[in-house]
């Protein structure tokens, strides 16, 4: 994997662990910040750790060339497969502490606190300052990442199980229907800032066993005044800080803040 560790035991399942995500409604409030922000809509955005290109796929659906990067080649894969309705996507395996593009782009988006799994400040620095190399004058950085509240108060130390079933093959007499269970704990470490996620897969086999899978990620707490330096060290304009799709203002119990940043070059 190019640069970062995880995905391997869950990329085919991720999209039904994250069914309630409204990429539509994250794709509406993206294109609202592109016309508040930019004086016209990008041609070229990239999504940056695109996972399985859920925004990747609903912004080229919406007529931009995408070019979406992940380290992780197993959610490519899944993204890949999913994109046969958008060939022209170009998906990079690149580790988005330093990734290199043909050229600039006038948009970056960053989604579902990807950024929250670099584990250091000196991997968010390079990640801003790859971000800034590669934006057009005045482009637009989009991300969001988990805040300290949620990592201490809805993360914690909970766990949480997930029964459903995985759909492979057409929608028609083909189709077949495998239970699946889904274990997931949480240890947060406040003085790391470090939560670990330790996720187990139990998939029906066709005589009735469950194969096992496990699967452990790890992200970091973030405070604002961190994101902030390292925004300004980058040379990324901190436009505004809201804590939903409607531009509201965060407080002390917002759970995502969702960013929006400007490339300063001279
Ligand atoms: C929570 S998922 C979000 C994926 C996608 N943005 C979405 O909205 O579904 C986090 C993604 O970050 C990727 N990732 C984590 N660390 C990375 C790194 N250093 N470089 C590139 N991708 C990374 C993972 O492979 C994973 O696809």
């Amino acid at each position: 994997m190019a640069g970062c560790e995880g995905y391997e035991a869950i990329a085919h399942v991720y999209d039904k662990l994250n069914a309630d995500i409204d990429y539509s409604a994250w794709a509406d409030f993206v294109e609202r910040c592109f016309d508040r922000f930019l004086p016209r809509r990008p041609e070229l955005v990239l999504d940056l750790a695109c996972g399985t290109g859920s925004m990747t796929l609903e912004l080229a659906k919406r007529g931009y060339d995408m070019i979406g990067v992940d380290g992780s080649a197993d959610m490519l894969s899944e993204a890949f497969s999913r994109a046969i309705h958008a060939p022209s996507v170009l998906w990079l395996n690149q580790d988005m502490r330093a990734f290199e593009l043909y050229g600039t782009v006038g948009a970056i988006t960053c989604c579902l606190d990807s950024l929250n799994y670099l584990l250091s400040s000196e991997d968010l620095s390079k990640c801003f300052a790859c971000v800034h190399n590669y934006l057009d004058p005045g482009g637009l950085f989009l991300f969001d990442m988990n805040t300290p509240y949620k990592f201490r108060n809805v993360y914690g130390s909970n766990a949480y199980i997930l029964e459903d079933e995985l759909v492979y093959g057409e929608e028609d007499a083909d189709e077949e229907r495998v239970p699946v269970f889904c274990g997931w704990q949480n240890t947060y470490h406040p003085e790391t800032r470090i939560c670990d996620f330790d996720l187990s897969l139990f998939e029906e086999m066709p005589d009735g066993s469950y194969r096992r899978s496990d699967e452990h990620q790890q992200e970091r707490c973030y405070e604002l005044e961190e994101i902030r330096t390292a925004l300004r060290s980058a040379n990324l304009e901190l436009i505004g800080v809201w804590s939903d799709f409607d531009f509201s203002t965060p407080d002390d119990t917002t759970e995502r803040w969702y960013f929006a940043a400007r490339a300063v070059k001279s």
